[in-house]
């Protein structure tokens, strides 16, 4: 998710994932999503999207504005970074009022031959990374059926298809016909033969609730968006403790505080080419250095703010929360904040 799932929120997650795993249960994390013009031409800008550490293996996702650009890029991530990233994923799902202007996203759907076209050349690009596809359910009644068919035909192409369960209209709010998805996976695998695993995504709140699903819906896959924004702990049957809570928070700012660090200091090197090396931070390296960061106070003041949007997921049901984030927002500095934050829990 943009903005949300970046380097240090893919490792908590994936640390609590870890801990307290059910065995029969596998993660698979994604990137933010990544420009792949800007990747070419201005990497600097949107590189900080694809930084990973040197064991987590997310599922690279891209969008982009021209065609040619697309291929080439997907090209150089095949040759030279397929170490880094599980998947290559294609986003044909966002319904942004902005990049619906241009021809992305969700937009591809209105020309779903065209879509189709790229989708092939995309998979059939050399290289060990496999390619898969993130979309919504149709865009209006009457492009229902041209849905499946697309889904479909792509499915020849894609390892994995995730389905955000919506229509465009619907953006974020409430869900269309659930039985669809069942009916795309049980067509494409009995009447076309297909490997391709479908993803269910949409409106999961809970562990409990994955399980459902997957059961009901006979599905391969469930993918969790919004509800893992305040609670990484969604992946396991677990639910925290108010310490556990605590913990999770302030390793979760350190790491985003040494993972800005590192890509401050490249990106402070003129010369920076990017190279495999610069986007997979060992995780030594991290932990070393949200040890050394703890004593310190005028720490990255610009992770400080833009860690607020995570903390206050974290505290949004908690009694008291909402007065309490009056407090932070005056917080700029380290200890500051460290210290409202251990306040506010030690009241639970
Ligand atoms: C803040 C935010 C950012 C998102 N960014 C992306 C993105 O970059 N790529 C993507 O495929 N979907 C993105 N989505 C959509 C989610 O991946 C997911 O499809 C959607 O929220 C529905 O799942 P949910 O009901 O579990 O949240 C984003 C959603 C939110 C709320």
């Amino acid at each position: 998710m943009d903005w949300i799932t970046n380097c240090a929120t893919r490792l908590i997650t994936n640390q609590i994932f870890e801990k307290y795993w059910n065995k029969e249960d596998t993660l698979g994390l994604r990137t933010e999503f990544m420009n792949v013009d800007g990747f070419l031409i201005n990497p600097h800008q949107v590189i900080k999207h694809a930084l990973t550490t040197d064991w987590q293996k997310p599922i690279l996702q891209i969008y982009w504005w021209k065609e040619e650009t697309l291929i080439k890029a997907v090209e150089k991530i095949q040759k030279e970074y397929s170490d880094l990233f599980s998947w290559i994923e294609l986003n044909t799902g966002c319904p942004s009022n902005t990049v619906m202007k241009v021809w992305w996203w969700s937009d591809m759907l209105k020309d779903k031959e065209k879509t189709l076209k790229i989708i092939q050349e995309l998979s059939e690009i050399q290289g060990s990374l496999p390619f898969s596809l993130k979309t919504r359910a149709w865009l209006n009644d009457s492009d229902k059926e041209s849905q499946k068919i697309f889904i479909r035909k792509s499915s020849k192409y894609c390892g994995k298809i995730s389905i955000h369960w919506r229509t465009l209209k619907q953006l974020y709010t409430w869900m269309t016909d659930r039985i669809f998805i069942s009916e795309i996976k049980k067509d494409i695998k009995t009447n076309w033969n297909s490997v391709c695993k479908i993803i269910w995504n949409g409106w999961i709140t809970s562990y409990d609730d994955a399980e459902n699903k997957l059961s009901q819906f006979n599905l391969d896959w469930i993918m969790i968006g919004q509800a893992t924004i305040w609670n990484p702990r969604i992946f396991t049957p677990h639910k925290p403790t108010s310490k556990e809570k605590l913990e999770t928070i302030l390793k979760h700012l350190n790491y985003s505080i040494a993972c800005d660090q590192r890509f401050d200091e490249k990106v402070a090197c003129k010369s920076w080419e990017i190279t495999i090396q610069d986007l997979e931070i060992p995780l030594d390296w991290i932990e070393n250095r949200a040890k050394e960061n703890q004593k310190k106070s005028d720490l990255q003041p610009h992770t400080i703010v833009e860690f607020r949007k995570f903390l206050f997921q974290y505290v949004k049901w908690i009694p008291w929360s909402k007065e309490w984030k009056q407090q932070v927002l005056v917080c700029k500095d380290y200890q500051e904040l460290k210290n409202q934050i251990i306040n506010f829990f030690s009241a639970f």
